[in-house]
């Protein structure tokens, strides 16, 4: 059997890694600005975190949810605690797409009504729901296709206030930084006025954190900036720093009954003793103070170089918006410099760190990018 060929790949084999680095299988290094897709958080292959999924494996790796799991309240407990919502309740599933297919069914059974309001350059998945809400009509499949979602300009309060008054809106389901799209940050105003339009019509405010939670932002949800509360945060990505684990954290106004949600994998042992290292790191290394300083710093010096467009994001969440002819200078960071780094078409460069890199690695990446940006060459 060959592989399922749905990824341009680069022809690179990572065999080790460590911290902010990796390896390939010829023994080269190169700095993670990516990493890997916004999902290592606390860096790679973290002592406390290797440790705790080992002893963990030793114990039980996985049994169902048809029995207590402490480790599960172990972990609501600490989420609550780092993230500042303590009331709230947590739903465990495996994926960001998951994450969001429950939210907005819940969101759905709890007012009774089908209609949601997504924004232009939506990214919430590739399942279901998840794809509809997502504003990229090449990977919504027909099956996929619905009239219940209704697609607005982002931070557009006069386009949210008219949608509101003519449909009978479920949720409004928006990430506090737009990762997929480009890095487009959310007005404050905008999710305030998200907030007070879903408690006048009694919709729910889902706050995909998806990729910009998860102290990422240097705030542990990137919508907390707006001071207002979201009804569910739905979160993946840097949740098990590459463990596969997604939840969703529930307002106490939203009242479970037995059965309405589900899964088989979701909060098993394993993915919870990842989730708790994660956070046990965050809070024992003040991580998300990291983000916001090393996050400020680049968003400052990228602000000084030239020829870039714009620079965009909140703390390691950053987009780096560059002219057309400088479409090569991404594949220069990877196969020059050896420095992973993401991307947003069309030209944006995404940097999406562990939120422990030092500054000295700060300094590595932007010395690449400066000489890039000042004597740009072919790769
Ligand atoms: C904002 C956002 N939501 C949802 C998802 C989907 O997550 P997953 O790929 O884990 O299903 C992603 C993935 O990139 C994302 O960036």
């Amino acid at each position: 059997m060959k592989l399922f060929d749905v990824y341009p790949l680069n022809d690179i084999v990572i065999d080790s890694a460590l911290g902010s680095y990796v390896w390939d299988d010829k023994g080269q290094q190169y700095l993670d600005m990516y990493g890997g897709h916004a999902v290592i958080s606390i860096g790679h292959t973290n002592p406390h975190y290797v440790k705790r999924l080992e002893d963990q494996l030793h114990k039980v790796g996985f049994y169902s949810n048809s029995i207590k799991i402490p480790l599960q309240v172990q972990l609501a407990e600490k989420l609550g605690k780092v993230s500042g919502k303590e009331d709230y309740q947590l739903f465990l599933c495996s994926s960001g797409a998951e994450a969001n297919e429950n939210a907005l069914k819940l969101a759905s059974f709890y007012n009774g009504r089908k209609k949601v309001i997504a924004f232009k350059k939506a990214f919430h998945g590739r399942t279901s729901l998840a794809v509809a809400a997502t504003d990229n009509p090449t990977i919504v499949a027909p099956v996929n296709q619905t009239d219940n979602i209704i697609f607005l300009p982002f931070n557009d309060e006069a386009a949210l206030e008219e949608a509101f008054r003519n449909n009978d809106i479920s949720s409004v389901i928006i990430e506090g930084i737009q990762g997929v799209g480009g890095i487009n940050v959310a007005a404050d105003s905008f999710l305030q006025k998200i907030r007070s339009l879903c408690d006048a019509y009694n919709a729910v405010f889902i706050a995909d954190s998806v990729q910009c939670g998860y102290g990422r932002s240097g705030k542990f949800y990137a919508h907390d900036f707006s001071a207002v509360h979201a009804d569910i945060y739905s979160m993946a990505k840097g949740m098990g720093n590459g463990f596969p684990v997604a939840g969703i954290s529930i307002a106490p106004k939203i009242q479970p009954k037995h059965f309405m949600l589900g899964t088989t994998f979701g909060g098993n042992h394993l993915a919870c003793a990842a989730a708790l290292a994660v956070l046990e790191i965050i809070e024992q290394d003040d991580l998300m103070k990291n983000a916001e300083m090393i996050g400020n710093y680049l968003i400052e010096e990228l602000k000084k170089l030239p020829l870039i467009k714009e620079v965009r994001g909140r703390g390691l969440m950053i987009g780096i918006e560059l002219p057309e002819e400088l479409k090569e200078v991404k594949k220069n960071l990877l196969f020059k410099h050896k420095i992973f780094t993401g991307e947003a078409k069309p030209n944006v460069i995404r940097l999406l760190p562990a939120l422990n890199i030092t500054k000295t690695e700060a300094d590595i990446f932007l010395e690449a990018i400066k000489e890039e940006l000042e004597t740009p060459s072919a790769s």
